[in-house]
């Protein structure tokens, strides 16, 4: 999906907290925006991903303003995920059974998911009970799973281990290469983007700068 934003302008009280004229997120690539902390990144993602409605200006989906069929088509990875008080299978199964795939189907695709994120190990454990790290690993594979066309993630990797790291970058590129599904990433630490992003963008007290 391409995002096309203009004259996005965010206020929190009297203070611009975003102030962007005009810029472009290629579709199928991987984008990361990067910035030091409290420049807007996470602004501009709860803005682009529908939650935040109080802005001025335009943001365009392949052209169009935020529409239910999009909504639909992208998912946003929050930093500090919201998981139900259920198993983690039914936590990552839930956004297929949401869209009435079948339950074979369904099996086959968590176990898929779990092993490439390497976490098969948590699949009976409730979604509540997990430490920060595991529900960033788990809020991942639940966005994978359904192959969105617009994939938000905020600091995916905030609380996760190096070792593990290494897991969720590969499969945030390997999801990118082999669906052509469109990535924005929030992320601050700069090596991150370098190594996995084709765009990066630098806010900067919400302005885009280089
Ligand atoms: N609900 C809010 N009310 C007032 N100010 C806010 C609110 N949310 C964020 N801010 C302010 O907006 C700025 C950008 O925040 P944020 O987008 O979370 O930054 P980042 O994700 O880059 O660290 C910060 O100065 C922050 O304090
Ligand atoms: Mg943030």
């Amino acid at each position: 999906m391409e995002l096309y934003i203009e004259n996005l302008h965010k206020k929190y009280d009297d203070k611009t907290i975003l102030d962007i004229p005009r810029l472009k997120i290629q579709e199928g690539k991987i984008t990361g925006i990067t910035g030091l902390n409290g420049s807007g990144k996470s602004t501009l993602l709860n803005i682009i991903g529908g939650i935040d409605k109080e802005f001025e200006g335009s943001i365009r989906y392949n052209g169009k303003l935020l529409n239910k069929e999009i909504a639909t088509n992208m998912t946003y990875v929050f930093q500090k995920p919201y998981l139900f008080r259920r198993k983690v299978y039914d936590n990552i199964a839930y956004p297929l059974k949401l869209r009435k795939v079948n339950k074979d189907r369904i099996e086959k695709a968590v176990q898929e998911i779990l092993e490439r994120l390497e976490i098969t190990d948590l699949v009976n454990k409730k979604g509540h009970k997990l430490s920060g790290g595991e529900s960033q690993k788990v809020a991942l594979a639940r966005a994978l799973i359904f192959e969105p066309k617009l994939l938000l993630l905020d600091e995916p990797t905030s609380n996760i281990d190096p070792e593990s790291i290494k897991v969720l970058e590969r499969e945030i590129v390997r999801f990118n290469k082999e669906t052509n599904g469109t990535v924005l990433i929030v992320t601050h630490n700069l090596n991150q983007a370098k190594r996995i992003c084709d765009d990066i963008i630098y806010l900067s007290f919400g302005r885009v700068g280089n």
